[in-house]
Formats: C-alpha cells, structure tokens, sequence
C-alpha cells in the first residue's frame, strides 16, 4: 500500500498518540490504585492491634485453633472485606478465616509484618496473599504474645478478594466507560486538529509535486503550465525548495528555446551556405568545361581570360570555406589561446601593410595614431590580427575613393581601446544592430564582383569573446563607421 507524507504523518502521529494514552491511562490507574490502598491500610493499620488487645483469647497469647476459627468467621461476617489468618513467629499459617482449599501457600514472610508493625516503611506495605502462590496485598498485622515470649501474628488482608471484587463490579464499568469515552472523544479531537495542521502545513509540498508532474507531462514547457510564485527570500524550506524549482523551470524552458533557435538558426545558415558555395562551384565548373570543350577553337587570350576567372572563383571558394570553418570552430570551443605580450601598434602596422595595395587603388590613405607607440599589450597575436584585418577590410570596402581610415591607440590604465574609423558610407541606426549576426549584410553592402557572405563581424565578434572583450559600433550614414575594442595592457 502506497501513503501519501501527509497521511504517513498522519498514521504516526496517531500511533503515538495512541501509546501515550495508553501509558498515561495505565499510569494514572496504578497510581489510583496505589493512593486508595494507601488509604485503605493506613485507615486500617491498628485495627489487627485492637483485636489482639480487645479479643481475650488472644490478649493472654493462648492459641487455642477452635476458637480462633470461631472468632474469625464471626470477624468475617462483621467485615467481609477482611481476611484473618494467625501465622506462628515463622510465618506458618495456623488458623484462617477462609475455607481452607482457598489457601495456596502454607507460610507467609514475616519481614513485610514485623517492617509495618515497627512503622519502619512508608505506605502501601504489601504481604504474601495466602490465596495466590506470588500475588502480594496490603494488610493489617500485630504481634500477639503469651507472656514475654512471641505467640506470633494476628494477620489482616485488608483489602481482600471479596473486597476486590466488589470494588471492580462497581467500579470498572463507571470507570472504563468514563475513561474509554475521554480517551475515544480526546483522540478523535486531536486526531482531526492534526489532521487539519498536517493538510496546513504538507499543502505547499503537494502543490509543488502537482506542478513538477504537470510540468513533466507538458514536456518542461513553462508556458503550458501555470507555475506558482514562490516567497522570495522565505525561510520555509518548501519555499526555498519552490524557489529553486520555478528558477530551474524558467531555465530549462529558455535552454530549450534557446537550443530549438540554435538548430533553426544551423539550418538557415546551413542552407544559406550551400547556396552561396554553389554559385562560384558552378561558375568553376562551366569555365572549366568551356576551356576543355573548346581547347582548339578558343584563342590563349581568351583561354587566359577563363583561367582568370575560375582562378578567382577558386580563391572566392576557399576563402568562404575558410570563414565557415573558422566561425564553426570558434563556436565549438575547440579554439586555444596563445596569449603574450607584444608591441600593439607593431601589430596595426603589419595588418594595413597587407592592405596597402588594396587601399591605394581606391588611393584611401589609412592613418594610426599615435604613430610611434612602445605600448605592450597582453592576447593572442593572430587571433587579434584577424580582428583588425576584418575591420580594416570592411572599413576600405565601405569607403569611397580618397577616402580615409584613422586607427587609434587609446591607452587607459590596464586597458587599451583600439578604434578603427572611416569616413565611408556608414550604416544605418536601425540596422547597426544586426551587423554583427552571422549572414547579416546591411544594406549598404556594395555588390562588388567580389562575393561576401557577411560572416566576418561574426567571427570578429567571436573572437573578442573569447578574448574576453567586447566590441563597439557607432555610424552616421554618409559620414562614416567606427569600430572599436579594448584589450589587455601587459602588466
Ligand atoms: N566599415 C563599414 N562601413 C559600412 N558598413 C559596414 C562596415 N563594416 C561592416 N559594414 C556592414 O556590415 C555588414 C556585415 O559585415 P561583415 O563583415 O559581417 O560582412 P561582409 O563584409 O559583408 O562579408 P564578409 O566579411 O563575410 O566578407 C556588411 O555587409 C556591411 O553592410
Ligand atoms: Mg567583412
């Protein structure tokens, strides 16, 4: 059988209830029962003296066995709840007002006599019960003389077996039913008071398994389920624990948004991608074919000619196989940096000599400032060098001729922020956001001879993360673009 924590709370408390009842109730039976015999031998405690005193047969310490038997059933009949025996100085039992195969035990100990007689023990004192083989009961006891010498004892069960029953008949029924019904009413009374502070206090903690299974079922979709809010900051541990729980939901639900994003975005890109590597493959391939059809017809000018052209569709190709490898790379942290400490401005320098060509045919002047710099940086040399040969690729494109390219060094403390700015085309406002996504090509984008894809800011981007910088864009259409990063100063 399979219990709820509430009801499991429940059936324990009630078990424990039931076992302090029944302990308090034993208990508080045995000390009633304690307190009246208490009572009952105190109240009775000389009355075996007064007999030997007032009785003459036993004043003179004659035992005469015919007698006593007389006197005691005559004793008896006066008061029934008394049971008279006279024992010898050992403790034999010699005359009994009982009959005699009633009688289990011949002798009975004299110490518990002799200890109530001398008043050297508190009440309930108990002696043998001659009619049960161990049972003991409370008594009344006087030593009877003949002289100077001990005859032996005067024996009074005080609360007899006659006494006994008739307490219980009058008793037991009065008292149990009493009992019984205020131990029924009171563990009923508490029983549903618990009840009702265990569905108080276990209600959070059912809740919470309500929406974890809701959400299980709803495939760890938050938005299909009604999730409740938690106290904040709450000392109650099903709070916390709730707290946790709604974060841990709200969580895997953006992860998983996250991922199905992630792979739409793959496939877009995906497809994207074989498209534009389709275009320069085909191109390749029909210059390739004319020249092997046409081996013989076409003049070498005009073979040299498609030569030239498969040739740049080759490079087109590779350098956009190159970009997605690059980009996937990055992506899947499989990159290491190398980091060290160089000369920054040695570094611009480098890159815009690879470019000097490309920028003096659009007679573009590229200028970094401050000219001479000593200044050491802290970062990976080559990915930094691909950083700003993207800047400075796209800052040239984007730039109409005599156009110019300022590089700044800005050193600040324990960072450096390289600004890279033109005077070209910029971008508008509204797309300055997305210039940074892979595949994103502003509108600005001159449609050149030369394919591009729009991945390179992605992969400048990347890089910069991984460098743990951050890379900045301002522009005004018309009057130019300025990109701008910081890195580390070697300490
Ligand atoms: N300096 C700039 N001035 C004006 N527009 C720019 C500048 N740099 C980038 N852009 C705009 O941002 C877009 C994205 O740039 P990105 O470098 O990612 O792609 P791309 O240069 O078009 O292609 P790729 O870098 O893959 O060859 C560009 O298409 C262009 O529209
Ligand atoms: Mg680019």
């Amino acid at each position: 059988m399979k219990f709820s924590l509430y009801q499991r709370l429940s059936l324990s408390l009630l078990l424990v209830f039931i076992i302090i009842i029944s302990v308090f109730y034993l208990w508080s039976v045995q000390l009633e029962k304690q307190a009246r015999y208490e009572s009952e031998q105190s109240l009775h405690l000389s009355l075996a003296a007064n007999l030997a005193r007032d009785n003459p047969l036993l004043q003179q310490g004659v035992y005469d066995h015919k007698a006593l038997k007389n006197l005691f059933h005559t004793l008896m009949v006066l008061g029934p709840a008394f049971e008279f025996y006279f024992l010898d100085p050992t403790g034999n039992i010699l005359t009994h007002s009982l009959p005699t195969s009633l009688i289990k035990r011949n002798k009975v100990n004299v110490s518990p006599l002799i200890r109530l007689t001398q008043n050297q023990a508190d009440l309930p004192v108990y002696g043998d019960d001659p009619q049960h083989q161990t049972r003991q009961k409370i008594f009344s006891a006087a030593p009877v003389f003949n002289g100077a010498t001990l005859q032996g004892y005067l024996y009074v069960i005080v609360a007899g077996e006659r006494y006994e029953t008739a307490f219980e008949k009058q008793n037991t029924n009065r008292q149990v039913k009493l009992s019984m019904v205020i131990f029924i009413g009171a563990m009923l009374f508490l029983f549903i008071v618990m009840l009702g502070l265990f569905a108080y206090f276990t209600r959070p903690l059912r809740l919470l398994n309500r929406e974890i299974t809701a959400l299980k079922s709803a495939g760890f979709d938050t938005s299909k389920v009604k999730l409740t809010h938690w106290k904040p900051q709450s000392h109650n541990e099903v709070h916390m624990l709730g707290e946790v729980f709604e974060a841990m939901a709200k969580q895997i639900h953006e992860q998983l948004l996250q991922l199905k994003q992630n792979d739409s975005q793959r496939r877009e890109l995906l497809a994207d991608i074989s498209h534009d590597l389709r275009t320069p493959l085909a191109s390749l391939q029909g210059y390739i074919e004319t020249i092997s059809l046409n081996a013989n017809s076409i003049t070498a000018e005009q073979q040299q000619k498609y030569i030239d052209v498969t040739l740049k569709n080759a490079r087109q190709l590779k350098q956009l196989i190159d970009q997605i490898f690059e980009l996937a790379h990055i992506e899947g942290g499989q990159v290491t940096l190398n980091l060290e400490s160089f000369n920054l401005a040695e570094l611009l320098y480098d890159v815009v000599a690879k470019f000097t060509l490309k920028a003096q045919e659009k007679n573009i002047s590229i200028i970094i400032t401050p000219q001479c710099s000593t200044l050491l940086i802290h970062s990976d040399i080559a990915k930094l060098e691909r950083v700003v040969s993207n800047l400075i690729e796209n800052a040239i494109r984007h730039t109409s001729n005599a156009g110019q390219i300022a590089i700044n060094i800005e050193e600040q403390e324990k960072h450096c922020f390289v600004k890279v700015r033109d005077n070209g085309t910029g971008i508008k406002t509204e797309e300055l956001s997305y210039i940074f996504d892979t595949r994103y090509r502003a509108s600005n984008a001159i449609q050149s001879d030369e394919k591009h894809t729009g991945l390179g800011l992605a992969i400048t981007k990347k890089i910069l993360e991984l460098l743990k910088s951050e890379i900045h864009v301002t522009s005004e259409l018309g009057k130019g673009t300025e990109f701008s990063f910081d890195v580390k100063v070697a300490s």
